[in-house]
């Protein structure tokens, strides 16, 4: 039996969902397509992986955490690249799949299992990069996870992190016959509501309701100033604008972005009035992170972090 990991049911319950969807063998569990052999083409490839977000981000001897990056390239080609590369996620299938390729390719990776808000296994200040795609959604306080990301972080360092977009989110099933309504206000908290759980890719289908939530754009930047990160680069992106038929979510993807990405650096110490650091209205803003009580059975990753083929 692993060691439970989460901090909460919330987590717990991610946890589970993504072990079923890593078995199911959808996409965002398993690395997609070939990177080339040659360093020049192993950049490009992460380049395109990462929608060009690493600028001149120069990977050569720097530390890169992978944040909930388990299933993907991402941390393979960081480290392939010269970074001292390490594997963050809560799902053992997510961070077994990585280890078997990086495994198969000769390639070195620490592997840590944990829950993205708890990352005290990791000290102050030991990375240059914190690569996160795609899975803040997935835990009800953002602000939390920034703020650890904050502490991991070395001045200077950037942090670049990825959402589904907080307007889009809270209208996917939302087709009315002749027009898009929300599921849930934007200035409501709480999971999004899922009518119909099932992912599907191609043939593949499996029923996985993860708890999603869908931050606010003003409360990320807002957790990012408080916690002494500068945002320099901020993308609302969608992967296609092709469209599809009338209420597809490609229909949806096409009128608004499908996901947000914040590049984000460190400067120093946390902003001392975060408040007055960006517009947000008063009752928008993020609860207060909840003071770490462990739950039953929990018990903190191991710090002896696995490292190795
Ligand atoms: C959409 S996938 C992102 C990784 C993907 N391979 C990619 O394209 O980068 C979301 C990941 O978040 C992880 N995850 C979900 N909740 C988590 C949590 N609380 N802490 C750490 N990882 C979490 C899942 O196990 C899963 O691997």
């Amino acid at each position: 039996m692993p060691k439970r990991v989460a901090v909460d049911e919330v987590a717990a319950h991610n946890e589970r969902m993504w072990e079923r969807l890593a078995k199911a063998g959808i996409p965002y569990t398993r690395p997609q397509g070939s990177p080339p052999k040659t360093k020049a083409g192993k950049r490009r490839f992460l380049d395109e992986l990462t929608d060009g977000s690493l600028g001149a981000f120069e990977t050569h001897g720097k530390r890169v955490l992978c944040l909930a990056g388990g299933g993907g390239w991402h941390a393979i080609l960081f480290a392939e690249l010269g970074a001292d590369a390490t594997l963050f996620d809560i799902s053992s299938r997510q961070l077994e799949t990585v280890r078997r390729v990086a495994r198969r390719r000769g390639t070195k990776l620490t592997y840590v299992r944990g829950d993205m808000r708890d990352l005290s296994v990791l000290g102050n200040g030991e990375f240059d990069l914190v690569y996160h795609n795609h899975s803040i959604v997935f835990v009800p306080d953002a602000g939390r996870v920034i703020a650890e990301v904050a502490r991991v972080l070395a001045v200077g360092g950037l942090y670049i992190f990825s959402t589904m977009h907080p307007v889009t989110i809270r209208m996917y099933e939302g087709w009315t016959g002749t027009g898009w309504r929300f599921k849930k206000r934007y200035f409501d908290d709480g999971p999004i509501p899922i009518v119909d759980p099932t992912w599907e890719f191609g043939k593949i289908r499996v029923r996985a309701p993860t708890l999603e939530y869908g931050h606010r754009t003003a409360d990320l930047v807002k957790a990012c100033a408080g916690s002494g990160l500068v945002i320099d680069g901020l993308w609302e992106y969608s992967p296609s604008y092709e469209g599809g038929p009338a209420g597809s979510e490609d229909d949806l993807e096409r009128q608004l972005p499908a996901f947000i990405r914040f590049r984000a650096r460190k400067i120093g110490a946390p902003a001392k009035s975060p408040s007055a650091a960006n517009g947000s209205r008063r009752r928008t803003d993020p609860p207060a992170p909840p003071a770490f009580a462990p739950p039953p059975g929990y018990s903190r990753p191991n710090p002896r972090r696995t490292r190795g083929r």
